[in-house]
């Protein structure tokens, strides 16, 4: 039978109320990508789990089929959600597809052109707040308890249930969990669902290392950072909702979470283009981490399985290769213009 969504797919994991109605874009079912060199390079088998490849581009769609398929079974006419920017493309995508209007905050000015531009076009009213996303985070918790508006961020019980099915999908390409799993964390919905959906489908249970960046990591620091900066905007975020269980993941699973510099953000985002797959600066993290672990003799993959899970496609945020990656030539329109830059 041809592919029909998570839902469909693996419902029965799911623990959804009876009122579920259906909203799907067929998300899901993403590649996980070898990468030669890189397994060459740390002696062990690297995957890429390319969550880039889901309908808006990005592993929300996993959370939003779930989240949005509760929200209209429920009746409700209008979701809202803050948002970094993938969220936002997401819930005005689902939203969209069920009929439902749908509000999306973001941090004015902090969210990738290529994210902002899918909540325009799926019919989104975005509001853009003069503070971070953990403002805006605020401010949709108070409307959506005043409100009959459903809530659709990863406070949202049925979007870790709809997040949990990547765990599940890695499982059953590779036969078994991984070994390691490295991943970005921000508002920490995604840890929360990798590690509680491992736990459930009983395949093994990999170390987890979570990745936060430098100007953002309060997970790291052990306290909120008021004040979030990072070139990776999709993790800018402070006061993540879900931090207590994503420490938490990390001690079970007797892995951690770690902060990295943007620098090395930019330059794991340059060596996974290099190998072929082209990420979001945020989605770069999971690789950048492992790198800086390795180099400390902190990060054993030898022989190992590792799966480094990029949650969103570098297509979102174009305008950061302009910084990160060289600008094209330009020559004059005849041949031996071309043949000086090619140099053969
Ligand atoms: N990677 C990308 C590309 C993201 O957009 C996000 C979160 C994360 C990683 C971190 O995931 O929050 O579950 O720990 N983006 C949210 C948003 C906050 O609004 O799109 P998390």
């Amino acid at each position: 039978m041809t592919y029909q969504g998570l839902i469909h797919r693996y419902g029965q994991y799911l623990d959804l109320p009876a009122h579920t109605k259906n909203i799907s874009l067929l998300e899901g079912n993403t590649p996980l990508i070898p990468m030669p060199r890189l397994s060459k390079e740390f002696g062990c088998e690297l995957f890429i789990k390319f969550e880039g490849l889901n309908p808006t581009g990005s592993f929300k769609d996993r959370g939003m089929t779930a989240a949005i398929s509760e929200a209209v079974g429920r009746g409700a006419q209008t979701v809202i959600c803050a948002s970094t920017g993938n969220t936002a493309a997401s819930a005005a995508a689902y939203a969209a597809r069920a009929g439902l209007r749908s509000i999306v905050l973001i941090p004015e000015g902090k969210v990738a052109a290529g994210k902002l531009a899918g909540a325009i076009a799926y019919g989104a009213e975005v509001i853009q707040v003069q503070g971070s996303f953990d403002d805006a985070l605020s401010l949709v918790v108070e409307i959506t308890q005043k409100t009959p508006i459903a809530l659709v961020n990863s406070i949202n019980p049925f979007r870790i249930e709809g997040q949990k099915t990547s765990a599940f999908e890695i499982c059953d390409v590779l036969g078994s969990a991984p070994d390691w799993l490295c991943l970005p964390v921000g508002n920490a919905g995604n840890i929360t669902s990798y590690w509680a959906g491992f736990k459930q489908y009983q395949k093994g249970l990999p170390r987890v290392l979570g990745v936060q960046a430098a100007g953002a990591a309060p997970l790291v620091l052990g306290h909120p950072v008021d004040k979030p900066e990072t070139i990776a905007t999709a993790i800018r975020i402070g006061r993540p909702a879900r931090g207590e269980q994503a420490l938490e993941a990390a001690q079970e699973s007797n892995g951690s979470i770690i902060a990295v510099s943007d620098g090395q953000i930019l330059s794991a985002q340059r060596i996974l283009a290099s190998e072929g797959v082209w990420v979001e600066p945020a989605s770069a993290a999971g690789l950048a981490g492992l790198i800086a672990e390795s180099a400390v003799g902190k990060f054993d993959a030898k022989g190992k399985k590792v799966v480094v899970v990029c949650t969103g496609h570098g297509m979102k945020d174009p305008s950061i290769i302009s910084e990160s990656f060289q600008s094209p030539k330009v020559i004059s329109a005849n041949y031996e213009s071309l043949i000086q830059v090619v140099g053969v």
